[in-house]
């Protein structure tokens, strides 16, 4: 890999910052001062250093995030961005999948494209479960389009969804799929309002409840290792 493409990878600067970073010899790999950024190495085994600091290089990182409502998911906004809440440096950080603006709970950020890509690939139907507060009470049976697959429209159907009932005006679901603000719509079509959304599931992945909104950690192994096993 080259050496300008692993320090700007860890958001150590842009490749023309770390252009005049080797003309000022600030830069060494293996103790030798290096003034070629193109120079190849690898990032496992070679010691890169600015400024005298070690840079270790990790591919990916992995942070579970709770999204707060009013902030956007996607990666530039001239509205604040859950990329905004995230004080890491390294490049290509992305919320896999949206939320919507009010939505709020769990959201993976990340920059393993490939993980990602995998998560949301409608053939995997990957489970999300959320906590869903209505406008109005509704009963078990008007639930049941819901479970077989509600048309919303001329062009779109939903895949079934495994729904119940926890309060008065309150619903668990398991989606395996995500159209544009499809819960909304769904509850819409059986005559009631959605006022509060909450993501608390995406496959193995459960919110940590000790995340206050705005707040996240990175995954643990177990939790990345459950991810990555393939829902096949
Ligand atoms: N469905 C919605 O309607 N909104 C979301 O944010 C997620 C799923």
């Amino acid at each position: 890999m080259r050496l300008d493409k692993m320090l700007a990878a860890m958001g150590i600067g842009t490749r023309s910052e770390i252009r005049k970073a080797c003309r000022d010899n600030r830069i060494q790999v293996n103790d030798a001062i290096i003034r070629d950024p193109s120079v190849h190495i690898d990032p496992d085994q070679d010691i890169v250093k600015v400024d005298d600091e070690e840079i270790g290089f990790t591919r990916y990182v992995y942070f579970m995030l709770h999204k707060p409502a009013g902030t956007i998911s996607s990666t530039s906004d001239s509205r604040t961005t859950v990329l905004d809440l995230i004080d890491c440096n390294v490049k290509g950080l992305y919320p896999v999948g949206r939320l919507d603006l009010d939505t709020e709970g769990l959201l993976l950020i990340t920059n393993d494209g490939p993980l990602g890509h995998q998560l949301l690939s409608p053939k995997h139907h990957v489970e999300k479960e959320y906590i869903v507060q209505l406008k109005d009470a509704v009963t078990d049976s008007q639930l049941e389009p819901i479970r077989r697959g509600i048309r919303l429209n001329k062009e779109e159907t939903c895949l079934p969804a495994e729904v119940r009932i926890t309060g008065e005006k309150e619903c668990h679901i398991i989606m395996k799929e995500g159209k544009f603000h499809e819960i909304k719509r769904m509850f819409l079509a059986i005559g009631t309002e959605v006022v509060y959304l909450k993501r608390i599931r995406m496959k193995n992945l459960i919110l940590d409840e000790s995340l206050k909104p705005g707040e996240y950690r990175p995954l643990t192994d177990a939790e990345l290792n459950g991810l990555k096993e393939s829902a096949l």
